[in-house]
């Protein structure tokens, strides 16, 4: 045969891929620096871990040679309580991204489109993408507010999917009830993408009584500290849930990620206090950093904060600290050209951060 390239489906071999964040083994494989001394502050990921509850219950359970139940009951059950609704309104997946991946892959074929509010989180584009639907990107306002009239007008009868954040990655604001429900009214499945959460509390889960059509999505990866563990669930119509459920793979849950599931909702109070400081934290990083020359802030409901620079300075501040071996996300394009998100970290490491931010911008 000739090489096995030809055989790639066209927009797979167009793609262009998805960036996830080393871990801190590669880079210190790759930098030398000490893996103890390295911060990541570029996934948005619980600098306080995950709850000590999780070992106990993961070193004292028997059954790791057994599946998981593909229906996933007790686990349903148990996330269902958590969110506040019932069992058939919940699917369970191996991170928020393998349900963004299995909505895509449910309702968008070749050709069809998703409406994605930009800028966002990456994984909405690439997954259309891989399934050969066409990305709809409708520019948010210039404080990163969604655009509900503009998504409007993008609406075709190949629209499938919209996609909404909230709090938005990496932007931190919040969507309105009043544009989700104004989405809702049309024939699209709209999806609120709610993986911060606990850092704001605010939900979109009452709109779900009215519109079949929306599907929230959750995470275990931030307010538990479990994003390696990779479990995330949607709340839903329980029809949507039930085609979910049929179209899975059976076992997209692994035992650890379930049994860490029951250990962190255990340990609940202590894991939202936690959470409760990463956001007094963030308030307080906000206060210093706000009004310094140079620097644009977006104030944020998340665990992160997005900083503008311009004229190059933010690349110099990125470069500056993945040098001490800290590592923030940078934003090289437009609109966010020349900007950092940099993740909520302890509070030594934001002074870290907040240091170098200051003294580069006092240096200029
Ligand atoms: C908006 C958003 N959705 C989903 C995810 C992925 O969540 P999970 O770790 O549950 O796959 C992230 C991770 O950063 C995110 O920012």
């Amino acid at each position: 045969m000739s090489h096995w390239k030809e055989l790639l489906l066209d927009h797979i071999k167009a793609i262009e891929t998805y960036q996830g964040v080393e871990s801190p083994d590669t880079i210190a494989a790759k930098t030398g620096i000490n893996i103890d001394d390295i911060i990541k502050l570029n996934g948005n990921e619980n600098p306080y871990g995950f709850s000590a509850m999780v070992k106990t219950y993961l070193g004292n359970y028997d059954n790791y040679n057994l599946y998981p139940d593909p229906n996933q009951e007790k686990l349903r059950h148990t996330l269902a309580e958590y969110a506040g609704t019932d069992y058939q309104n919940i699917v369970a997946g191996n991170g928020a991204d393998e349900l963004i991946d299995l909505l895509i892959r449910i309702f968008v074929g070749i050709g069809d489109e998703v409406i994605i509010p930009t800028p966002t989180f990456g994984m909405y584009s690439f997954g259309t993408e891989i399934v050969g639907g066409r990305v709809i990107n409708v520019p948010r306002d210039d404080g990163y507010d969604i655009n509900v009239k503009e998504i409007i007008e993008a609406i075709t009868d190949r629209t499938k999917i919209i996609f909404l954040t909230s709090p938005n990655n990496p932007t931190g604001n919040l969507v309105s009830s009043e544009d989700v429900s104004e989405l809702l009214e049309n024939d699209v499945i709209v999806v609120v993408d709610e993986t911060y959460y606990e850092f704001c509390k605010m939900t979109h889960m009452g709109l779900l009584l009215d519109y079949p059509n929306l599907v929230i999505l959750r995470t275990f990866s931030k307010w538990a500290g479990l994003a390696g563990l990779r479990i995330g669930f949607g709340i839903m119509d329980p029809e949507l849930v039930e085609t979910i459920m049929a179209m899975k793979p059976p076992y997209n849950v692994n035992l650890a990620a379930e049994i860490a599931i029951y250990a962190s909702l255990e340990d609940k109070d202590r894991l939202i206090a936690r959470v409760d400081e990463i956001v007094s934290e963030r308030e307080r990083v906000f206060g210093i950093l706000n009004g310094l020359e140079g620097i644009k802030l977006y104030p944020s409901m998340g665990n992160f904060i997005l900083c503008e620079f311009n004229g190059g300075i933010g690349k110099v501040i990125y470069d500056a600290l993945c040098e001490k071996g800290i590592y923030l996300r940078y934003f090289g394009k437009p609109p966010l050209d020349d900007s950092i998100r940099f993740s909520i970290g302890k509070p030594k490491e934001n002074e870290i951060v907040m240091r170098e931010i200051t003294t580069i911008l006092d240096g200029r």
